[in-house]
């Protein structure tokens, strides 16, 4: 018996896959279908699939073709699977040609046609209506960063970018190849579907309140306000206009760290007693995060980070803080250490742009502690230990590139699916950072060393 074995994600099940099917069944006499998991899809950088994996399994077994169907969870398996089932010809679409050659040391390899004209990415984007247009503000760093983590992120465009200054943006806009750039907002909000703002962190409050008065979806960076209060309101605003409004905090959105929170909160280490989390960057020079005026301080660029674990595990509302800090001449923050005090708990951390140290996160808990290696915002490794040294689970995730495709993966799933907000990072939780970096910068329980 010739055995057959052939995988995909087989989204929105369509002909291409069905004469896939039928030509790798043709090949032999028993065909093995791996279908892939979401979370290996998003190893692999495929985001933005539709349907779960249960309607994909149904999909590829109603067709009659597979006698034997199988979930592909990481990489490596497929000369696994071919080993254990015995099996005699790996069939693949030949849009992947030549890169399974590899697996030839095991089978025969065979490249089967493709069908023209259809694939999952073109259904998506039929079904979603239309590609998302989004318009960037600014032309900094980050937007730079921006443009190339897009394109892995199916049904949306960057199509142009606002700059007060025209001359800048057309520079940005000529590198990036985007369609326009522009100096006036009137014209800016009549091309774009989303705005990503990574304007000065001074600004990010004003553009945000336009854009979702002019009824444009908003990802802001970090702070969107320092202002609990105006940012609770705008979060209101943006839920009374169904627009979304998401703050772009890399780490709450990539699926390492959304896995290391459901575990803790499953009780695999107990309750939490303590979390502890840094994050340094030794900076110098004129920089803006160095600068007094423009919202600078390790504190205001940093402090988001480690307390978005804090503030998931232990939530919103903390009874008591305090700070420590060693400012620089200028009067911004060059190191910052801080308690938050729960009644049931206590968040510490340390950001430093003038200070170096170890960036780790430490979930400590009534049955054991969750240590994740630096750096821990791109949460990729993380390990759960116990009393018993020789009780270590060890967890291994991927963060693709910048990490910015998954905060735009998830503003392309809630703009679709009209829910306004993620559970990945809840308003109250962005609120409650704000809250804290508002006590902070009032001097409110600041311990200043030198
Ligand atoms: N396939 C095909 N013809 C198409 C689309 C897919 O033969 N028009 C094949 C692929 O080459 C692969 C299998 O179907 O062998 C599963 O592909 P999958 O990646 O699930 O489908 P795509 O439509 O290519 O998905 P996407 O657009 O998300 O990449």
């Amino acid at each position: 018996m010739k055995k057959v074995i052939t995988y995909g994600t087989f989204d929105v099940f369509h002909q291409g896959h069905l004469n896939l099917l039928k030509n790798a069944k043709n090949l032999g006499d028993y065909l093995i279908v791996g279908v892939t998991t979401q979370q290996y899809d998003q190893y692999r950088g495929k985001l933005n699939i539709s349907d779960n994996l249960m309607k994909r399994i149904e999909n590829v077994k109603a067709t009659g073709l597979a006698d034997e169907i199988i979930i592909e969870e990481y990489e490596g398996q497929k000369i696994e699977d071919i080993q254990s089932h015995g099996v005699d010809i790996f069939a693949i679409g030949s849009d992947w040609v030549g890169k399974f050659d590899y697996l030839k040391d095991y089978c025969d390899v065979v490249y089967l046609p493709r069908t023209k004209g259809v694939s999952s990415t073109l259904i998506r984007e039929k079904m979603s209506g239309s590609i998302l247009r989004i318009g960037i503000v600014g032309c900094g760093r980050i937007a730079h960063r921006f443009i190339p983590e897009s394109k892995y992120v199916s049904g949306i465009e960057v199509v142009g970018v606002y700059k007060p200054d025209k001359k800048g943006a057309e520079e940005f806009a000529k590198t990036h190849e985007l369609s326009f750039a522009t100096a006036d907002l009137n014209e800016f909000i009549k091309n774009i579907d989303v705005a990503y703002i990574a304007s000065p962190h001074l600004s990010h409050m004003q553009y945000a309140r336009y854009f979702l008065e002019n009824g444009i979806h908003v990802l802001c960076e970090k702070p969107i306000s320092f202002d609990h209060k105006m940012l609770a309101e705008l979060y209101t605003y943006a839920q009374s206009q169904k627009l979304v409004l998401m703050e772009a905090v890399k780490t709450a959105y990539c699926p390492g760290f959304n896995r290391l929170i459901s575990l803790v909160k499953s009780g695999i280490i107990g309750s939490v007693k303590d979390v502890t989390g840094s994050f340094t960057k030794l900076s110098s020079g004129n920089l803006r995060e160095l600068d007094p005026v423009r919202a600078g301080g390790s504190m205001f660029e940093l402090g988001t980070y480690p307390l978005l674990p804090i503030i998931k595990l232990f939530g919103p509302k903390p009874e008591d803080m305090s700070f420590v800090s060693m400012k620089s001449d200028t009067g911004v923050d060059l190191y910052t250490t801080g308690n938050i005090i729960y009644k049931n708990g206590i968040g510490h951390f340390k950001v430093g742009l003038g200070v170096k140290t170890e960036g780790e996160l430490i979930i400590s808990g009534t049955k054991g502690y969750l240590h994740v290696p630096a750096p821990w915002w791109k949460t990729e490794y993380f390990e759960i230990r116990h009393e018993d040294t020789n009780n270590v689970q060890k967890y291994f995730y991927k963060f693709e590139g910048d990490g910015l495709r998954y905060e735009l993966s998830e503003l392309v799933t809630l703009v679709r699916s009209k829910s306004l907000t993620t559970h990945k990072y809840l308003p109250a939780e962005s609120i409650a950072i704000a809250s804290v970096m508002e006590s902070f910068s009032r001097g409110e329980c600041v311990t200043e060393i030198i």
